[in-house]
């Protein structure tokens, strides 16, 4: 309640800050309070035409990666609760599952959220093999989680991407975002692409692409800057056919949007997920 109050606020205050005879002035101070790493929140600062350039731009108060000793812990709660944005990626797993997919890959599977969240629904099948690839803090989390917790033995963590060939399903939620790289740039090359990618939780914008930069919070406190891609939506389904895989399914959901102050324009008011099928 009182957060859901703080957030009204907040929104209030943006837009009052956004009128034309205050940005100019407002501007600024904003770019100041996102410096100073003082605002609450995920708070999203700026638009960059590269990943690059929004580095560049990052201010000094925190790191620009995900790379850091929390990051392992940001997502305990997943452990245990399924979100409900989580729920088109159970659907596809369970058919995928139940025909005859058996090794996954988990891009930015963080220390196996996902694996340990979605076991209290999805029977996994007896042989499933299922590897996190992240960030190197957060993978050697994940692998001690792992030792501790996974009983089953399924789940494993690597350290390169391209461990991606040979797999059946390639997961990458909430992820994409994050990455240098265009996920079509990964599969390319792949002698053995996965045949199945779902992708979840993806910020994409009608028109646009650019990059902004994302303040990456733990118990509210900023632990990065992390330099956060928007793909135009059409040209993210390109990519993808032109790698060779069509769309099954698309989805999305207004209860993830982004709001860059300031930059009205590259708002995303919907976060959208896929199943792509490479025949
Ligand atoms: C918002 S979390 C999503 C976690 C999980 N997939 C989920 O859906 O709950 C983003 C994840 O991407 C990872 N990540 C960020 N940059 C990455 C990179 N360059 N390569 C691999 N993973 C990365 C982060 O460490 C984090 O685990």
């Amino acid at each position: 309640m009182a957060r859901g109050l703080t957030a009204s606020l907040r929104g209030v205050a943006l837009g009052v800050a956004e009128l034309p005879g205050v940005r100019l002035l407002a501007r600024p101070v904003y770019r100041h309070l996102f410096a100073r790493d003082v605002l609450p929140g995920n708070a999203y600062g700026g638009v960059f035409a590269s990943v690059e350039a929004a580095r560049a731009g990052a201010p000094a108060s925190l790191p620009t990666s995900y790379d850091q000793p929390q990051s392992g812990e940001l997502y305990a709660d997943r452990l245990e609760r399924v979100q409900i944005v989580d729920y088109p990626v159970l659907f596809w797993l369970s058919r995928l599952f139940a025909g005859d997919a058996r090794k996954l890959f988990d891009l930015g599977g963080n220390v196996g959220t996902s694996y340990f969240g979605f076991r209290h629904h999805l029977p996994y099948p007896d042989d499933l093999r299922w590897l996190v690839h992240d960030v190197p803090a957060v993978v050697a989390a994940g692998r001690a989680l792992a030792e501790r917790e996974d009983g089953a033995g399924k789940l494993g963590f690597t350290d390169s991407p391209q461990d991606a060939d040979g797999c059946d399903v390639l997961l990458c939620s909430g992820v994409l975002q994050y990455l240098d790289y265009s996920l079509p740039q990964l599969l390319q090359p792949l002698r053995a692409p996965p045949r199945h990618v779902l992708v979840n939780v993806t910020p994409l914008h009608p028109e646009r692409s650019f990059v902004t930069l994302q303040r990456v919070t733990r118990r509210r406190v900023g632990i990065a800057n992390c330099p956060y891609r928007v793909t135009a939506l059409g040209a993210f389904i390109e990519e993808f056919a032109a790698a060779g895989y069509r769309v099954v399914d698309h989805w999305s959901t207004t209860e993830r949007h982004m709001r860059i102050p300031f930059e009205p324009a590259c708002s995303v008011d919907r976060y959208h997920g896929f199943c792509f099928r490479r025949d």
